[in-house]
């Protein structure tokens, strides 16, 4: 199974699956990561596991069709058969959901339908939630909209930030490479 993975920022869910592919828990590979950023942590995991990685600018563009352009072509070259998003903080517009509707798939650190969009986490804790959990979706038009895949829930009853946090990472690893498995296996039975 072969995977394109967007990402913007640190790039923990990013370096969860290539470590599972590396290590074979996981029969994929990540071809290519399409950043969208000049200066971050998920550019120094790409090349610890010696990941192909695109970084696409939009301020280099004149249009976010354009920029969407751009990154359409470097995904089909690839021809995966699935687009993961790992923290890509821009919202997929229309050019590239017209290229690869249904192939795309999102974690969102909520358990959706609550707490769609930014800030989730910081949402649930300002409610006093003592479970949150994470969601791995279909990407569609709206935000953290799209047909639920899979979801993973955990207590964060006493847990300081930091902690939730890190509780949250763990278990998005986890379900993130749950969804991967689950779609290897379904493509090959
Ligand atoms: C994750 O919490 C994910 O749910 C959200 O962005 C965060 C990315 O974390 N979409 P990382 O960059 O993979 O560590």
């Amino acid at each position: 199974m072969q995977l394109v993975i967007m990402a913007s920022g640190d790039g923990s869910n990013f370096e969860a699956i290539a470590k599972a592919c590396q290590s074979g828990q996981l029969k994929a590979t990540v071809k290519l990561l399409i950043c969208d950023k000049e200066d971050v942590n998920v550019l120094k995991r790409a090349q610890k596991y010696n990941i192909k990685t695109e970084i696409v600018l939009l301020k280099n563009f004149t249009s976010k069709q354009e920029y969407e352009k751009k990154i359409v072509k470097l995904i089909k070259k690839e021809n995966p058969d699935l687009i993961c998003l790992a923290g890509y903080m821009k919202i997929i517009n229309e050019t590239i959901l017209q290229a690869y509707e249904g192939k795309i798939i999102n974690i969102h650190p909520s358990l959706l339908p609550q707490y769609k969009g930014k800030d989730a986490v910081y949402n649930a804790l300002a409610n006093q939630e003592v479970e949150i959990g994470a969601t791995v979706h279909y990407v569609n038009q709206y935000i953290d909209d799209g047909r639920i895949i899979d979801q993973i829930k955990f207590n964060i009853a006493g847990l300081t930030e930091v902690e939730v946090f890190q509780k949250l990472h763990t278990h998005e690893h986890l379900l993130y490479i749950r969804v991967l498995k689950q779609f290897y296996q379904n493509k090959n039975n």
